[in-house]
């Protein structure tokens, strides 16, 4: 019997990805898998039920049923505790589990016995850049950032000659050339904007230029381990401010994208200098999950202060729900290379680098460390 590989309809609010598309269906059950997809789980994605059958899936109506008779789940987001609860011991799943705010999922997934992997744990190592879904989600998030920045500005992006005369391009700056900050230039480029960005690691600069923008230079270089940003000095912080401030001061659209993986985002722009601002200016802050880049940042709301509009918003890849799933699913295909054998049953050895950096949850306790402290310290 081939392992029944089920994808459910995604119940958090708001969430419009569905974790397989038809594409990849069509090529698991072409290697002999048997997939199951709850009825509407691609609807908001643009995807029907129809495409679904003629990938050759079948379609099951209520969660109860798929997710009772699954071996292995593909989600986007952590399981909720009511799906977990209809699961049956030693199943597998597979999603972005965000596990530090995701504790009691974890805690009911563990308790239940299944086996949880979490994508965002998989290391960021050559061999494993297929099933890089933070990748794949940060280029949706800074896709749409640009075209948020680009529809609440009241001006043009573009520089346009016109017989009513020549209009200036707007000034776009971007704030942390990571994966969604480098798609956030590269969209906000193709839209005409005259383009600066600026990150802690020096090595973004090359990338920030080869896509025809400015770098804005700070004399330090804050890279850390595994190409991750390191937290600054007191000194280093005190003149990334002012250069940062008087960027801002100057931009018609601020999108920021500052991350430090498991901390707090750092706020690099302040009321005041969201004071310095012009009237009509926009902030797309990207790390509202994360607290925010911009101090008055409210996660989920778009706030308009002192003329300026100042965006939080949460899950943005999932407004471009139909790309962001394709992605997000040929990632899935990727990592599903690791946990199932040629003959398509479910591995039992965990040991692979991948699988063990990403493996969460499994024969009731939590495997990953910090989660499991996290854990601990909640009791
Ligand atoms: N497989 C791989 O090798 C692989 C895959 C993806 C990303 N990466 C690399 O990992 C790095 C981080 O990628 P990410 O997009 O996930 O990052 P991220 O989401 O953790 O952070 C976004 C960006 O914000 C920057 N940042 C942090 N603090 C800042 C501050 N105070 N001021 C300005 N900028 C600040 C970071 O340097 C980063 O570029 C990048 O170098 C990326 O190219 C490697």
């Amino acid at each position: 019997m081939p392992v029944c590989i089920v994808a459910p309809t995604e119940v958090v609010p708001g969430e419009k990805r569905v974790a397989l598309v038809p594409e990849v269906v069509g090529r698991l059950v072409k290697s002999g898998l048997a997939v199951c997809v709850q009825a509407g789980a691609g609807e908001e994605a643009g995807v029907t039920d129809v495409d679904f059958v003629a990938a050759g899936a079948r379609i099951v109506e209520k969660a109860k049923e798929l997710y009772g008779g699954a071996d292995l789940v593909l989600k986007v987001q952590p399981p909720t505790v009511a799906e977990t609860k209809l699961l049956r011991e030693g199943t597998v799943v597979v999603a972005l589990m965000n596990a530090s705010r995701s504790l009691d999922q974890v805690a009911a997934m563990r308790d239940r016995k299944v086996t949880g992997f979490a994508l965002e744990l998989v290391p960021r190592i050559t061999r494993a850049q297929s099933m890089d879904a933070l990748s794949s989600q940060a280029t949706a998030a800074g896709y749409k950032a640009a075209l948020i920045g680009a529809e609440l500005s009241p001006r043009f992006l573009p520089m346009l000659t016109t017989a009513a005369g020549t209009i200036r391009p707007a000034k776009v700056l971007i704030l942390g050339a990571g994966v969604a900050g480098l798609m956030a230039i590269a969209t906000a480029r193709r839209l005409g904007a005259l383009v600066e960005a600026y990150d802690v690691r020096r090595a973004a600069g090359e990338q920030v230029r080869s896509l025809g923008a400015k770098f804005l230079e700070l004399q330090i270089n804050a890279e850390g381990a595994g190409g991750y940003a390191r937290e600054l000095t007191p000194e280093e912080k005190a003149l990334e401010s002012k250069m940062v401030s008087d960027a801002v001061s100057q931009a018609d659209v601020v999108i920021t994208t500052a991350a430090i993986p498991g901390r707090k985002s750092p706020v690099l722009v302040t009321k005041e200098t969201v004071g310095r601002m012009k009237a009509g200016a926009v902030i797309i802050d990207l790390a509202a999950e994360g607290g925010g880049n911009c101090e008055l940042t409210k996660p989920g709301e778009t706030v308009v202060v002192q003329d300026v509009t100042i965006v939080g918003p949460l899950n943005l890849p999932s407004q471009t729900a139909f790309h962001a799933s394709q992605m997000y699913a040929r990632n899935l295909q990727a990592f599903l290379g690791l946990l199932l054998t040629k003959e398509g049953a479910l591995v039992t050895d965990y040991s692979d680098e991948i699988l063990a950096a990403s493996l969460l949850v499994a024969g009731g306790s939590v495997r990953h460390k910090p989660t499991a402290d996290l854990l601990a310290g909640a009791k």
